[in-house]
């Protein structure tokens, strides 16, 4: 890769049809855009990383959220397929920083549910996430690095790699294959995915909203759903991108399903660190009300019966039962935890396709 990007690199855009963000783009965004959204990094042409993070569900997979009762994982691009996770949404995800312990030895940072792109191999976690699910058999199913780089070769949008980094590009799949990544994230990270413009963000709250949040933070929501921002964030991510194990249980709906690869116990960041069995990435609740269902499994469908469960886990018994945390242990009437539900739908971003209450 001899040409490098210039950051200030002024382009005239060829604009497709239907490809134009609402969002002014730098050009390391806008080609990052145009791979997010191009279904030919598919083996069979049918899904883009937008399919299972589209902006409809806050960048969650929108049938998912259209059904969270009977459909909680995604379906690959083999049509049979089913992954073993709920998708998270990949907006905001690009805060989580590489994953390391803390000073008090807990672990914070990667990417995806158990962390396994810790960040360690590209120094950044979001670009190095963006090279696992083309080449995933259950999702995008390409067969290398190079078939990628190939189709990134023939697409309509090519021409930008050509501009910007002169032919020479694609002669190393390699090297393409983590400039690809990296423009991925560039627009995963770009304000489209982080508008920070909820109407927490605008303080417009209503009444009822202004006693959820009041309640989140008497339940302490936030010791794990942090209304710290980063040094680098306008607002609160309402993650800490720490662990915990809150004991969701075995999603018995997925067991047993044609194509599905849902195997429990589920053992989370147990897979990438000794002894952190049943621990999840805290999810950040920024457009949480759009990407049901919830969990990393899925098992709750409403977002109603995802806070009770933080409050009341009843009789259920935990997927893994090692290095659980206690449930929140504040006393909340009904009236509250309605009020934090109601609380959690502000977090949506504007121009967010809102579900309605
Ligand atoms: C078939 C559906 C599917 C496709 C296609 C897909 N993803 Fe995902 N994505 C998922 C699932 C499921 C997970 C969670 C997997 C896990 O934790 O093991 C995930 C996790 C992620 C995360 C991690 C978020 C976090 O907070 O840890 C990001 C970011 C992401 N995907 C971005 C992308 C990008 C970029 C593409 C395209 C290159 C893409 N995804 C393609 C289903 C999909
Ligand atoms: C000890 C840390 C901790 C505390 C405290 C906590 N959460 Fe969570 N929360 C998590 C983790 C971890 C998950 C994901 C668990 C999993 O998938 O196994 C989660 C999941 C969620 C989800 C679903 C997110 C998604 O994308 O699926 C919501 C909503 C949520 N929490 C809201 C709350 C509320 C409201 C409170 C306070 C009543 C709260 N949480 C307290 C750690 C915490």
């Amino acid at each position: 890769m001899k040409k490098s990007l210039a950051s200030s690199a002024v382009f005239s855009l060829a604009l497709l049809a239907g490809s134009v963000s609402a969002f002014a783009l730098t050009v390391q965004e806008q080609m990052g855009r145009h791979l997010y959204m191009d279904k030919d990094l598919s083996w069979n042409s049918t899904q883009s990383c937008s399919t299972c993070h589209h902006r409809s569900a806050g960048f969650a997979d929108p049938t998912n959220s259209r059904d969270p009762e009977n459909t909680m994982v995604s379906l690959g691009d083999d049509g049979v397929s089913l992954g073993g996770r709920n998708a998270p949404s990949s907006a905001y995800a690009g805060y989580s920083p590489i994953l390391a312990q803390d000073e008090n030895g807990e672990w914070i940072g990667g990417m995806f549910w158990d962390g396994r792109m810790t960040g360690d191999v590209l120094g950044d976690p979001l670009a190095e996430q963006a090279q696992g699910p083309p080449l995933n058999p259950v999702e995008m199913n390409m067969p290398d690095e190079a078939s990628v780089v190939a189709r990134v070769a023939e697409a309509p949008y090519a021409h930008l790699f050509i501009e910007n980094y002169g032919v020479e590009f694609f002669d190393d799949p390699l090297a393409a294959f983590d400039e690809i990544a990296r423009l991925i994230a560039a627009y995963e990270r770009s304000e489209e995915l982080n508008p920070f413009n909820s109407r927490f963000d605008r303080d417009e709250l209503t009444a009822q909203e202004i006693d959820g949040f009041t309640a989140f933070q008497k339940a302490q929501c936030d010791a794990c759903h942090s209304l710290t921002p980063p040094a680098t964030a306008p607002g609160p991510l309402f993650t800490t991108y720490g662990y915990a194990n809150i004991g969701v249980p075995v999603n018995e709906k997925l067991i047993g399903v044609e194509g599905g690869h849902y195997a429990p116990p589920d053992l989370g960041l147990g897979y990438v660190v000794e002894g952190e069995d049943g621990k999840f990435k805290i999810p950040t609740l920024r457009n949480i009300a759009e990407t049901a269902p919830y969990s990393h499994n899925g098992y709750f469908a409403t977002l109603e019966e995802m806070v009770r469960f933080h409050v009341d886990r009843g009789a259920l018994e935990p997927e893994v039962a090692t290095n659980m945390v206690d449930p929140v242990t504040v006393e909340l009437t009904d009236q509250e935890l309605a009020d934090i539900v109601a609380f959690l739908y502000a977090l949506s971003d504007g121009g967010m396709k809102q579900k309605g209450r």
